[in-house]
Parts: C-alpha cells; sequence; structure tokens
C-alpha cells in the first residue's frame, strides 16, 4: 500500500505523514527531500538557477519512480499535481488524501516563510490565494478522500485517514 498526501504548501503534508508512517509501520518519503538529496541542492537554488519547468520535469520523474515502490506514506511537492501525469500516477497507483486548508490558514502558517520560491514575492498571501484557487479543483480530481486541515489536531488529521484505510 501506498498512502500519499497532497495539498497547498503549509497545508501539514510532511507534518500529518511522518506520524502517519509510524502509526502504520510504513516508510515516510517525502518528493521534495528526496529531489533536493538528488540535487545536492535545495529547492529554492535551483529554482533560482533552473527555472521551474526544470523543476517540474524533475519532480515528474521522482514522482513517477516513488509510486512504485510499494509500502510507504509519500509526501508530494504543493505543485505536484499540476502535472497531469503526477495526477494519474498518484490517482491509479496510491491512495491519495488532499489535505485542505483555507488560504488565509496557510498564510498564518507560512507568513515568515523563507524556502518555497513561489511565495518569495511582495504579496504572498494574494499570491496562495490565487494558488488555491488554481489549484483546488486539481486536488480534488487527484485525491480518493478530502480532509478538512483549518481546525483538527495532528492526531485528530491522523484519526481521519486511518478510518479511511
Ligand atoms: C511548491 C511547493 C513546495 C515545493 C516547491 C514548489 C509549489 O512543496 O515542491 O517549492 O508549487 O507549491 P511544499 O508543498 O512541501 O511546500
Amino acid at each position: 500500500m501506498i498512502v500519499s498526501l497532497v495539498g497547498m504548501p503549509g497545508s501539514g503534508k510532511s507534518t500529518v505523514g511522518r506520524h502517519l508512517a509510524r502509526q502504520l509501520g510504513l516508510r515516510f518519503v517525502d518528493s521534495d527531500a528526496e529531489i533536493e538529496r538528488r540535487l545536492g541542492q535545495t529547492i529554492r537554488d535551483y529554482f533560482a538557477e533552473h527555472g521551474e519547468d526544470a523543476f517540474r520535469d524533475l519532480e515528474q520523474r521522482v514522482i513517477a519512480e516513488l509510486t512504485q515502490a510499494d509500502g510507504c506514506v509519500l509526501a508530494t511537492g504543493g505543485g505536484a499535481v499540476l502535472r497531469p501525469a503526477n495526477r494519474d500516477a498518484l490517482h491509479a497507483r496510491t491512495q491519495v488524501f488532499y489535505l485542505r486548508s483555507t488560504p488565509e490558514e496557510l498564510f498564518r502558517r507560512l507568513r515568515h516563510d523563507t524556502q518555497r520560491p513561489l511565495l518569495q514575492v511582495a504579496d504572498p498571501q494574494r499570491r496562495l490565494r490565487e494558488m488555491f484557487r488554481d489549484r483546488d479543483p486539481l486536488y480534488r480530481r487527484c485525491a480518493h478522500f478530502v480532509v478538512e486541515t483549518n481546525r483538527p489536531s495532528v492526531p485528530a488529521l491522523i484519526g481521519m485517514v486511518l478510518m479511511q484505510l
């Protein structure tokens, strides 16, 4: 079994994923961390040098690989669903949970972030709102289950995911 988590930056994919993997006795894999390990460079630096398209190509290759390996919880980068190939691979080969939060809550969590290249803009709150508007339908299309993450605690979220498996 592969359980994968999709959602906006700051929706809790890595935190929930790590706890969930421990509870299920599965390996935890984070596609961003795997990309950074292969690059030997942060995603922020890679974006600055090579641009978003090059990053998306790399992300697609990594997700294609990671969705083959069985027995893990996979946290994906927030933009993974932008590529139809990623949505298809995730939906076909894994149980996909969309961790859904409002842009207001995401901004509250990410307002001091310096690592996410797409949020290093003059008005990150507006950027988050636009990203959410564009991506919410894509996350929904990719996911088997939607979990609202605005209010519940991490243990409550994990309970909700476990109930669906
Ligand atoms: C991105 C989200 C990041 C990372 C990259 C692009 C996005 O992952 O993959 O900076 O397009 O939303 P997180 O969702 O883990 O922040």
